[in-house]
């Protein structure tokens, strides 16, 4: 007997392009949540030796690896430009350089196709990354956690959000770089200080937990980083030197606090979630890069648990900035509005989710990765 063909992916195909901070990242998805395809180049060595990440050699980089990258794309998904139903690129919030080239990229790709191009909102495509990878259904309530954010939003469905809290000072995954920088551990942070942890011990340094049980729901880092300054001298003042113990167990510590501040928060923000949702089997979703941290997602499954709620956390490699989201985030505006086309759409370096909420002081100030 003939086994039946395979269906073919469900339409619409998206094209998603993402070239807001150091990656450069072209992906391809279908309604039917599949990934056609999925390619991705990080800068990282291009920027190690500064620190951090340096605009002009973003925009520059892009510029010269995104045509490949789209071809290969296109291969991998065995799909020509005009198979595609739509091209979806980052237009904000990031480095201006890097959204300009990806924007005009995918709009003269989108001209030349003859397709209709879509503006994304890098955040809308981590908000909604749980949905192409589970089965998150509005509405849910979001932790967004990245290099250049850290937020509470309650997501009503795509382009309804309502910011609940956010940092009112260095983002999460800031604070893992700058972290990462003062023990003299690679960029980007988070998976260094992840690694380090592994060995150490959680408490043998006094860490402080700004805001902990403090009413509201906001955050604040700067004030972990600086003790982590101070215990680092220490350190060095009674040893000589910083040594690898020591960097291990200040990376526990500090992630245990990291984990602390972002338990408490978000357990305030599910049981009210909860009570204005009358809902007594809460979603609740954590994105952005730092959700590729185990300890923390550990941490916030059992809370999770603790109060009946689902968690959709991403896989790893989707939690990190990506092509896939931005198709995915692409691929929910064109079905809400099949006429979508954003041809006329300009970069935003700030775009926040939330367009009502009040400007945002500390981490808002800056692009992607601050
Ligand atoms: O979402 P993302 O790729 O870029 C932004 O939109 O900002 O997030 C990057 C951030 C960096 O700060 C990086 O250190 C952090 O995510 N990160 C992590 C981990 N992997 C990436 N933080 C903690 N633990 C990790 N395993
Ligand atoms: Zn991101």
């Amino acid at each position: 007997m003939q086994t039946p063909a395979p269906s073919p992916p469900k339409r619409p195909y998206v094209m998603g392009i993402e070239t807001s901070c150091d990656e450069t990242a072209v992906a391809i998805v279908s309604a039917d949540r599949q990934i056609l395809a999925h390619v991705l180049i990080s800068q990282i060595d291009e920027h190690a030796d500064f620190g951090g990440v340096v605009p002009e050699i973003a925009a520059r980089s892009h510029v010269d690896i995104l045509p490949l990258l789209t071809e290969q794309a296109l291969e991998e998904a065995g799909l020509g430009p005009k198979d595609l139903d739509a091209i979806a690129a980052t237009t904000g919030p990031g480095l201006m350089g890097g959204l300009m080239v990806g924007m005009v990229f995918a709009k003269s790709f989108a001209l030349a196709a003859n397709k209709p191009f879509i503006a994304v909102n890098h955040l809308e495509g981590h908000a909604l990354t749980a949905r192409l990878t589970g089965e998150a259904e509005f509405p849910f309530l979001l932790l967004l956690v990245s290099g250049g954010h850290c937020q509470l939003l309650d997501v009503a469905g795509v382009g309804k959000y309502t910011r609940l809290s956010s940092t009112i000072d260095d983002a999460v995954g800031e604070a893992f770089d700058k972290t990462a920088k003062l023990l003299g551990l690679d960029y980007p942070g988070g998976p260094a200080v992840e690694a380090a942890a592994v060995n150490g011990r959680e408490n043998r340094f006094q860490l402080p937990r700004p805001l902990l049980g403090k009413p509201g729901l906001d955050f604040s880092f700067s004030g972990l980083k600086t003790a982590v300054r101070r215990v680092a001298e220490d350190c060095v003042a009674k040893r000589g030197a910083l040594h690898a113990d020591d960097v291990a167990d200040i990376c526990a510590g500090f992630q245990q606090a990291v984990g602390d501040c972002l338990i408490d928060r978000t357990e305030q923000a599910l049981k009210a979630f909860m009570i204005r949702h009358d809902s007594e089997r809460p979603t609740l979703v954590v994105a952005g890069g730092v959700a590729a941290n185990r300890y923390l997602t550990a941490r916030l499954r059992a809370l999770a648990a603790e109060h009946n709620a689902a968690l959709e956390a991403p896989p790893m490699a989707l939690c990190t900035d990506n092509g896939a989201m931005i198709a995915w985030a692409g691929l929910e505006r064109l079905i809400i509005n099949p006429a979508i086309d954003d041809q006329a759409a300009q970069a935003r370096p700030r775009w926040p989710l939330d367009e009502t909420a009040a400007a945002l002081y500390g981490s808002g100030k800056k692009g992607a990765k601050a």
